[in-house]
């Protein structure tokens, strides 16, 4: 089998702040002179002790991302690790809250320099970047339309999604519905974190009151195989991250996550990373685990990869470039 990191991969679902190297960070802070050591372990990565804590976190990471310059550098920095594990094509959540706080013109400047890194990023190594606007769940409802209305000022071919991530047991989908209607009214492409922590109910939540195409997670979908089937028979396709469910014990192992199970009963799934150096994951690794523990091949592997095109909410030129990377490396 061709070596893990040498097949071209889709990531739909990466955080850009959560995909910051603990020594960019650490780098930044002290530029800036900022004592974050409290956020970092002994062995120098981040140390948290559970997905709350996890979210604190990442929260005190981003001060130091303090303007576009910050975001540019950050850029360039997720995607060459990106592409040195084989990503093509990449689908980044980012969100205003952490670029100016959802000041529209201050958002404007944030996402030119995210672009910009991006258009270098792929003159160099190819890979090509989109965006997915995510309002974050516990800042609430109010800010979420705040962040909505980022959105429908940038939406186009490269701000081509939204979606919500944050605590998924604060609040209810349905509190959202506002901010998720303006960027559906803007054209873009609707996913969102659930069934991550929020169990079955909370995937059928959103499902219904976000009308969303995708899930970010929707793994705890398994607590209820009527659900799973319905999201099978509807095409909804899953943003699956098993790395990063396992270290944070949303499942006890590899062995006991059900990506294979869906799968096997017809659900769309996708594999990505979410936060890899939080989760100490790379894409590659992700797929050394799936071959492992459940016998993913080559061809397993182009099968999901075409899968995470077609869901892409990128528009059709671009999935066409995309779909053709997948082609000529198979
Ligand atoms: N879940 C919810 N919100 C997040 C995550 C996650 O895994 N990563 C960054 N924000
Ligand atoms: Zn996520």
């Amino acid at each position: 089998m061709t070596a893990t990191a040498d097949i071209p991969k889709v990531e739909l679902h990466l955080h850009l702040e959560g995909a910051a190297p603990p020594a960019f960070i650490r780098g930044l802070a002290a530029e800036k002179g900022v004592d974050l050591s409290g956020i970092f372990g002994a062995d120098g990565g981040y140390a948290y002790t559970g997905f709350v804590d996890f979210l604190r976190v990442y929260e005190a990471a981003c001060t130091v991302l303090t303007g576009p310059q910050e975001f540019y550098r950050l850029t360039k920095a997720v995607l060459e690790q990106s592409a040195s594990h084989g990503v093509v094509y990449s689908e980044t959540f980012l969100s205003p809250d952490f670029c100016g706080n959802c000041d529209i013109v201050a958002w404007r400047e944030y996402l030119a320099a995210i672009r910009q890194a991006a258009d270098e990023a792929e003159a160099a190594d190819g890979i090509i970047l989109r965006g997915i606007i995510t309002p974050i769940r516990h800042f609430g409802p109010e800010q979420a339309k705040l962040a909505a209305a980022c959105a429908q000022d940038t939406a186009g071919d490269w701000i081509c999604g939204f979606g919500i991530g944050g605590d998924e047991m604060q609040g209810k989908p349905k509190d959202f519905r506002y901010a998720f209607d303006m960027a559906r009214e803007a054209g873009l492409g609707l996913t969102a974190h659930a069934g991550e922590w929020g169990g079955a109910v909370s995937v059928r939540d959103a499902w219904r009151d976000l009308e969303v195409a995708r899930i970010g997670h929707g793994v705890q979908a398994i607590e209820d195989m009527a659900l799973v089937q319905a999201l099978a028979d509807a095409g909804v396709v899953l943003e699956c991250c098993p790395g990063s469910n396992v270290k944070l014990g949303v499942f006890d192992s590899w062995k006991n996550h059900p990506i294979e199970r869906l799968r096997a009963e017809g659900v769309k799934v996708t594999v990505s990373t979410d936060d890899p150096p939080f989760f100490h994951t790379t894409m590659s690794s992700e797929y050394e685990h799936l071959a492992e523990e459940f016998g993913w091949d080559e061809a397993r592997f182009a099968e999901i990869n075409r899968t995470a095109a077609e869901a892409a909410f990128c528009n059709e030129e671009t999935r066409a470039r995309v779909l053709k990377k997948l082609e000529t490396a198979a």
